[in-house]
């Protein structure tokens, strides 16, 4: 890569992410039950069934993988606390062998000059909730506030970082609306619940971590860039509808307390009485925003349809094992939307930036590492237009479970083999790691 760290402000955070439940083994320690189990468990919902019980046993392994994100020299490690590992009922009496985990987990970090970046809640609700309802219910906010309370009880004193919520579209929409992610719903009522509810959990638990002191908080959310498929008008307004759900409803919510009318105009009749009651407490301030940045998509209008009235087609660009289409312009389109539109000069990160691969004989991986450098190149031209960045994590560090996808989509800089669990660093790790080492510019 011709990008360096010193391309890169002073204090650039360099990073990997990665989630719970698609490393960690759930099987293991206590964790009780939670909707990926059950949803994965359901024939149809997810490629052959696969489930996040071994995953990549980095429940017995994190040292050797904190090693490997120490050794590519990175500053920072983002990782989310499982819910149902730290209250395997989802609520009460907490599961003592996960808090100790995630204690090991962040001293293990701090050890090897590893920055913690916690995500509170990274999709394992734990079935006793779900079976509540779940997201659709309101009560969800005191329920996430409550387990904030307990895992930032224990770990807060030394994390460096707290995001609420990662992805809030993919909570509430993707699997109360498109039925792609647990618990597989295909209701406009219960997503227009989940889609304000989880705006809702996300301000009760920003007010609990205040009253407890915190205050490097924020919020993890997904922004895909959103063209429409032709110039047809219907295609034009088509795109504005989906740019508002996926991309404004959250982001206009926190800046600035309000819902956007293109969105507005198909939820709000489904949305819980007095919704506007909660705006206040979903609008108070966040100290950064994480910026989630896959592709793009092209949206074109279906007549016949009920609301949104819309479907994604291909676009023209190179597409990744996932079939979404690279697309690193719309990184810096976000980014820069971001701080002009919303947040102003508050520190943003890229917390999730990737793409999956299949495996290449000796884990050559060029795909990836054009396309790190070309994301970098991004970001290096949104810091140049005024962003405000402040670091970069990759997704992921190992490959691991992709959700409804299974085991099948490689996203990782390191290779996992899935039946001996052995981890080999990729030449994406080792491209990566060479330019946050170097000291030259490009
Ligand atoms: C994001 C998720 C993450 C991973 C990547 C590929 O939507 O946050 O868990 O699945 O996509």
């Amino acid at each position: 890569m011709k990008l360096s760290r010193a391309d890169f402000p002073q204090g650039f955070q360099f990073g990997a992410a990665t989630a719970a439940y698609q490393i960690e083994g759930h099987r293991f320690g206590g964790a009780g039950p939670c909707h990926w189990d059950s949803f994965a468990a359901t024939p149809g919902n997810v490629i052959r069934a696969e489930d996040g019980a071994l995953a990549c046993d980095h429940y017995h392994r994190m040292e050797a993988d904190l090693d490997l994100l120490r050794d590519a020299g990175m500053d920072a490690y983002r990782f989310s606390t499982s819910w149902a590992r730290v209250l395997p009922e989802g609520r009460g009496t907490p599961n003592a062998e996960g808090l100790d985990f995630y204690d090991r987990l962040v001293d293990g970090c701090l050890e090897r000059g590893l920055k913690p970046y916690q995500t509170i809640y990274h999709w394992e609700l734990p079935s006793a909730l779900s079976d509540l309802g779940g997201w659709t219910n309101p009560d969800v906010a005191d329920w996430l506030a409550d387990f904030a309370e307990v895992i930032c009880g224990r770990i807060g004193d030394r994390v460096h970082s707290i995001a609420t919520i990662n992805e809030p579209w993919c909570v509430a929409w993707l699997s109360h609306f498109i039925g792609h992610h647990a618990p597989g719903l295909r209701d406009i009522r219960a997503a227009a619940r989940a889609m304000h509810h989880v705006n809702k959990a996300h301000g009760r638990t920003m007010t609990r971590l205040r009253d407890m002191g915190h205050d490097t908080c924020g919020i993890v959310l997904n922004f895909e860039a959103t063209a429409p498929a032709s110039d047809a008008a219907a295609d034009i307004r088509a795109a504005a509808t989906q740019d508002a759900i996926n991309n404004r409803w959250f982001i206009e919510a926190i800046a600035k307390g309000s819902y956007p009318a293109e969105a507005l105009e198909g939820l709000e009749p489904h949305l819980p009485r007095g919704w506007q009651d909660d705006m206040a407490e979903i609008s108070q301030p966040i100290d950064f925003l994480g910026v989630n940045y896959y592709t793009r998509n092209h949206v074109q209008a279906v007549e016949g349809v009920p609301w949104p009235s819309s479907t994604v087609v291909d676009g023209p660009r190179d597409k990744t094992q996932m079939g979404w289409e690279i697309f690193p312009e719309g990184l810096h389109g976000t980014l820069t939307r971001m701080s002009r539109d919303y947040v102003g000069d508050l520190p943003i990160f890229v917390t999730e930036n990737g793409m999956a691969w299949p495996e290449e004989p000796d884990h050559a991986d060029g795909v990836r590492i054009d396309f790190i450098e070309r994301h970098l190149q991004a970001m290096h031209a949104a810091i140049a237009d005024g962003t405000n960045l402040q670091g970069f994590f990759y997704w992921s560090l190992l490959d691991n479970y992709e959700w409804a996808f299974g085991y099948e989509k490689r996203f990782g800089l390191v290779h996992v083999d899935f039946d001996t669990l052995e981890r080999t660093p990729k030449a994406s790790y080792h491209a990566l790691a060479d330019a946050i080492a170097r000291k030259d510019g490009a």
